[in-house]
């Protein structure tokens, strides 16, 4: 399946990241747990050089408990001061503040060393589009944050959100392009939702989830869509029928069916689910 990209968009939001990156002392880069390693941007290693790292396994209520830990064990081992998380939730953000302390005590004992005394930590967020960045800031801020974006009379430029005494956040997340050479990371991003925007044909998108279902998860298709001894064409079929797909002609449809399967996906309704598990080293 091919899954097309604008490099304008990549070059712009890279151009931003980059400035960004200058002014922060920590980085906080979200992936989603379903699929941590095809939702990575393989640049934030070379673009974060030198930063205190974080990396957020975000939408962890949506993944297999069990692949989670596995993820964080491999994040762990790897160095980065990693955290499952349900951005939404008031619990994981306490968990996320204790991380940020210990993530930044390095720059702290540096700092003193040179005599330099409270001087806040300034971090920022990133990730690819829809792994939960403005839900985390949100969620970090307190509040509901207002869209300084269209209004005339609003400075624009960077702002800072005060998290606590020694922390500040960049309010504007760092928007990083998904990699796409490899065909099935495309796939698995647009399964999760991250590439809504883009030109995608739903029926072939929805055909190869149901064959990774075939092949990975097959009970839940016959638990939810009674699928059983059917190939991913046949599914799809099946799936039409039981939700009354019709189009107005009174024939199956199909692009009706295959946007029910892979909003059934996204919105969790097939279970904790996760599309990748980390090798073993
Ligand atoms: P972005 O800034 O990275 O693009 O992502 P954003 O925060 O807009 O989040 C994208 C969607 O993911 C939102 O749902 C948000 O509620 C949801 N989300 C974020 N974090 C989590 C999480 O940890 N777990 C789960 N289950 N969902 C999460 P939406 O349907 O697009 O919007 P809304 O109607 O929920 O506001």
């Amino acid at each position: 399946m091919k899954i097309q990209w604008y490099p304008g968009h990549m070059t712009k939001a890279k151009r931003a990241m980059v400035g960004d990156v200058k002014i922060v002392d920590l980085i906080i880069e979200m992936v989603d747990a379903r699929a941590p390693l095809s939702t990575r941007n393989p640049d934030i290693d070379k673009i974060a050089n030198n930063k205190a790292r974080i990396i957020i396994l975000n939408k962890a209520d949506m993944a297999d408990d069990k692949i989670n830990e596995e993820w964080l064990e491999y994040f762990n081992n790897k160095g980065f001061h990693s955290l499952l998380m349900d951005s939404r939730q008031r619990k994981s953000i306490n968990k996320l503040n204790k991380l940020i302390d210990l993530a930044c005590q390095e720059k702290r004992e540096r700092d003193s060393k040179r005599g330099i005394k409270n001087r806040p930590v300034r971090a920022m967020v990133t990730g690819i589009p829809n792994v939960g960045k403005s839900t985390l800031i949100n969620s970090l801020s307190g509040k509901a944050m207002a869209k300084t974006g269209n209004k005339p009379g609003v400075t624009k430029g960077n702002q800072w959100l005060k998290l606590n005494k020694s922390v500040e956040l960049l309010d504007t997340p760092g928007i990083l392009w998904p990699k796409f050479e490899d065909e099935q990371i495309g796939e698995k991003i647009a399964y999760i939702g991250s590439i809504n925007d883009m030109i995608i044909n739903i029926r072939e998108l929805a055909t190869n989830l149901i064959k990774w279902f075939l092949v990975n998860k097959p009970e839940v298709l016959e638990e939810r869509f009674e699928i059983k001894d059917l190939d991913e064409h046949e599914s799809l079929i099946q799936i039409a029928k039981l939700r009354l797909c019709l189009s107005k002609g009174g024939e199956y449809d199909y692009d009706k069916a295959a946007s029910i399967f892979v909003n059934d996906f996204r919105t969790g309704k097939l279970g904790k689910i996760s599309l990748e598990r980390p090798k073993k080293e």
